[in-house]
């Protein structure tokens, strides 16, 4: 099946038009799509979350994709050119019971333009599962990621002086500069999110509470997305004090913790920095205060902090 839906006009879904479902392959069904997204965005944590729920028995992660470092990236980018037959290549055509329901992750869905109405065109029932932490938190360990991956602008450039790029910089450095600050606008991308999906299908992870204490967060994820059964995260994640976080309990006392590329050492974000950031995403972080408050969510404390005088 080729290319789908391009425009908002045509937002017909495959899954319900008779044509396709005839020329379809005989061990592909539309039923064995993700109901569950996790769209991140990168760097909150979003890794430890979907490996914490690829343990729940109703849920069923995509098997992993080689050319995307494990996510599909559908929504967002030119695989989805590639179309639904391929996308379905990555969920199990049976899942072993009704009560489960396959998930993926794909941290870059978040702040994608397209993403929000090519998902919701496909999947107009899907539970939505953002994971948010500090903005400026988030910008920093995204340039430690990219500048630990050889990228050679933030090999050559500070942290501060990409952050603080203005319009005349070379666009190299522009170009970083967006897309290391532009996903920290939290609200602005969760408007599109919510707009498609509505408030009710989509999940707010505190990724800070996540962090700290991943069971109470997962129970509440348990409780959004009604899985059964519901299980205690408590036996199942230990807290690895050499890797500064939860891990999963493999047998006894012995841990499996996320590969090396997470819970880098790096050194603290400069002060200018941290001033520079809390300034810039002021109006940001009070839109999302605000959009929280109007879905009747918790404001998260690292929210309430970036929003103090201190
Ligand atoms: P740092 O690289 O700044 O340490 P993502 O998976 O969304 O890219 O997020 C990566 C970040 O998640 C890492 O940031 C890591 O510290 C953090 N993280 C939080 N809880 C974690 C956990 N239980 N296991 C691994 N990484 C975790």
């Amino acid at each position: 099946m080729g290319p789908m839906y391009k425009g908002q006009s045509n937002k017909l879904n495959p899954c319900d038009d008779i044509r396709h479902r005839r020329i379809w392959s005989k061990s592909k069904w539309c039923g064995s799509l993700p109901r569950v997204l996790v769209i991140g965005p990168q760097k909150t944590g979003s890794t430890a979350l979907y490996s914490f729920l690829a343990m729940h028995p109703a849920l069923v992660p995509n098997l992993p994709s080689p050319t995307t470092y494990e996510e599909l990236q559908f929504f967002n980018n030119n695989n989805y050119l590639k179309g639904l037959d391929w996308y379905l290549n990555f969920f199990p055509a049976n899942l072993s019971n009704s009560s489960q329901m396959a998930f993926e992750k794909s941290a870059t869905y978040f702040d994608a333009e397209l993403a929000p109405r090519r998902a919701h065109a496909l999947l107009p029932t899907a539970k939505i599962i953002a994971i948010l932490i500090s903005p400026s938190k988030r910008a920093y360990s995204w340039y430690q990621h990219i500048r630990s991956h050889g990228d050679p602008v933030a090999r050559n450039y500070s942290f501060h002086t990409i952050i603080t790029a203005n319009d005349s910089a070379p666009k190299p450095l522009k170009d970083l500069r967006n897309r290391c600050l532009n996903p920290g606008k939290y609200s602005h991308h969760l408007e599109r999110w919510v707009s498609e999906f509505g408030a009710h299908q989509l999940h707010v992870v505190d990724g800070a509470a996540l962090r700290a204490q991943p069971a109470a967060a997962l129970h509440a994820l348990q409780k959004f997305l009604k899985l059964s059964p519901h299980i205690d995260y408590n036996n199942l994640l230990k807290y690895d004090a050499k890797k500064g976080f939860f891990c999963q309990v493999t047998s006894g006392e012995k841990t499996k913790c996320l590969g090396k590329s997470k819970g880098r050492i790096y050194p603290p974000m400069e002060e200018r920095s941290a001033k520079f950031l809390k300034r810039y995403y002021t109006p940001h972080n009070a839109a999302l205060s605000k959009l929280l408050v109007r879905l009747g969510r918790p404001v998260p404390p690292w929210l309430k902090d970036e929003l103090s005088n201190g």
